[in-house]
């Protein structure tokens, strides 16, 4: 088994709720309740630690007491900005874990398979990432509002969560880009700084990312599918 870091110590403001979106309900359920069910009925992972807002820390302790007859689960104060908030959930994993998973609370309901394939692509090559064929036509601007490049759909994709990866390699990606004062949005990136190769994983399955209210309709729907018997 392996360790997973759950950020969930954002604001969630494109939701714009006036609450952080993991603590709102979806299919009778809080959002962070939803993620964290998902991550340990894989059975991938022994330790789970979820960041969230110092304010937010005891709501969710609450909330996820009842996971910890199922594997490690603790909840700790995360940071500004998303990367902090992942270093502190790192600072919270045992030095016993060999690879560690990062997956935001935001995405309750990537597939079992999903999580099993990233996680086994990780073993294999160290570091992976969930990732889906981009939909869209990506056109590169030129600073003035023109377009300066149209870029090969083929080679592009949008990544997701989980990514996972050597503990070492992450822990060492977190140490460096704080050292250099780096801020970026995904911790694969972080990884790639330190010249390892990351393996996207592709994901043929939904991994819903909730972040605006028109989310939330679609993600009603998947999980409702899934409550009534869906194939996940
Ligand atoms: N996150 C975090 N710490 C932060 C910011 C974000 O742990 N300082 C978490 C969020 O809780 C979320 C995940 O990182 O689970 C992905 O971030 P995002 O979808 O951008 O969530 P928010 O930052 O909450 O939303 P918004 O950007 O709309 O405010
Ligand atoms: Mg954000």
């Amino acid at each position: 088994m392996i360790a997973a870091v759950v950020p969930a110590a954002g604001s969630g403001r494109r939701m714009a709720a006036g609450k952080n979106k993991v603590l709102l309900p979806l299919a009778g359920r809080t959002v962070i309740e939803l993620t964290v069910d998902r991550l340990l009925a894989s059975r991938l992972f022994g330790r789970v630690v979820v960041v969230a807002g110092a304010a937010e820390v005891a709501e969710m302790s609450r909330l996820l007491a009842g996971f910890s007859t199922q594997a490690e689960v603790a909840v700790v104060a995360g940071g500004a900005e998303r990367q902090w908030s992942v270093a502190c959930g790192l600072a919270a994993i045992g030095r016993e874990w060999e690879y560690i998973a990062v997956h935001d609370a935001a995405r309750p309901l990537v597939s079992r398979q999903a999580l099993a394939a990233v996680v086994a692509d990780a073993r294999q090559y160290g570091a992976a990432v969930l990732a889906a064929p981009v939909r869209d036509t990506i056109k590169q601007d030129d600073g003035t509002g023109f377009v300066a490049a149209t870029l090969e759909r083929c080679s592009l994709w949008a990544v997701q969560t989980p990514q996972v990866f050597r503990a070492d390699w992450l822990r060492e990606a977190h140490r460096r880009a704080g050292e250099d004062g780096v801020v970026v949005t995904d911790d694969a990136a972080l990884v790639e700084r330190l010249g390892h190769k990351v393996r996207i994983t592709v994901n043929p399955d939904d991994n819903l990312k909730l972040t605006t209210p028109v989310d939330w309709q679609l993600a009603e729907i998947l999980a409702r599918e899934e409550l009534t018997g869906g194939t996940r």
